[in-house]
């Protein structure tokens, strides 16, 4: 029997630890696909593409042209476009594929959240008095706080934001998670930070500003995620181990 092809797409900390528990894994030749917007991404324990596909045509002509055998789509929970492709042209391709996500982080006590569908919405929901502001939605949509130029933003991303935000008063922090609870605590408290804007990423890597606002009591202005149907879901790499090793069992049966 040959080795099972694994297309893993990725671009978050799950992808890269399902990548480390497969990586030597001798019964498997594992691919793991990056979007390429980070200039200088993390080092990844298996061979990497990098690039679009082109759509999930694309993808679909990917699949076939690599003979892909399996699809884990472990990109981030607000990555909707190539989840809809991950699904779709697996569907097209009849391969096999399921999703590894992270659950969303609920609400605890202490916690002073404002739920919103957006990043627009949040930055609508900051108001017109003038706010210092964590924005911690990404490099991509950091630009909608152009519309609220009131605020005093400090924007987070890996890469810097490009171009600038035309809002007056920005700084702009440059960090890859995980980001450790005493050092968000810190800056929050060095920046004198009113509110916090974030997306309800899920995960351990990114909590910590979360927890940091509800020990400073700060509020935080929560950008939950769009439901979406598609592949079943699994939430931790471990989870995700299930599948793949039934999924192996069951070729193994069929001789394949
Ligand atoms: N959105 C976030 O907040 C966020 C946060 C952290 C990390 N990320 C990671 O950053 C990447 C881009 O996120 P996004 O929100 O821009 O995604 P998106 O809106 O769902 O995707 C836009 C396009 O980027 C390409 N793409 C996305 N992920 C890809 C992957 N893993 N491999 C190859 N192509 C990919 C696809 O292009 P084609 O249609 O040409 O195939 C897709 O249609 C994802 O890999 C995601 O896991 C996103």
């Amino acid at each position: 029997m040959g080795k099972v092809r694994i297309l893993i797409l990725g671009g978050t900390t799950e992808a890269r630890a399902l990548a480390a528990a497969l990586a030597r894994r001798v019964d498997l030749d594992v691919v793991l696909s990056l979007a390429g917007r980070t200039a200088d991404p993390a080092p990844q324990p298996v061979p990497v593409r990098s690039g679009g596909f082109g759509g999930a045509e694309g993808l679909a002509r990917y699949l076939r042209d690599e003979a892909v055998d399996l699809v884990v789509d472990a990109t981030h929970p607000f990555a909707a476009r190539i989840s809809a492709n991950a699904a779709r042209a697996a569907g097209e391709c009849d391969v096999p594929a399921f999703a590894l996500r992270r659950p969303a982080w609920a609400p605890v006590e202490g916690d002073d959240w404002l739920s919103v569908h957006s990043v627009s919405q949040a930055v609508t929901a900051l108001g017109n008095a003038p706010l210092r502001v964590f924005l911690a939605t990404g490099r991509q949509e950091a630009h909608q706080a152009n519309a609220a130029p009131h605020h005093h933003y400090w924007v987070r991303s890996v890469d810097p934001v490009e171009p600038p935000l035309t809002a007056p008063h920005v700084d702009y922090i440059h960090g890859r998670g995980p980001f450790r609870l005493e050092d968000e605590l810190d800056m929050l408290q060095r920046h004198a930070i009113q509110v916090v804007v974030a997306k309800n990423s899920g995960g351990d890597a990114t909590y910590g500003k979360i927890e940091a606002a509800r020990r400073l009591s700060i509020k935080v202005i929560m950008v939950e995620r769009a439901e979406t149907a598609g592949l079943p879901v699994v939430e931790t790499v471990e989870a995700a181990l299930g599948p793949i090793d039934h999924f192996i069992s069951s070729r193994m049966k069929r001789g394949v």
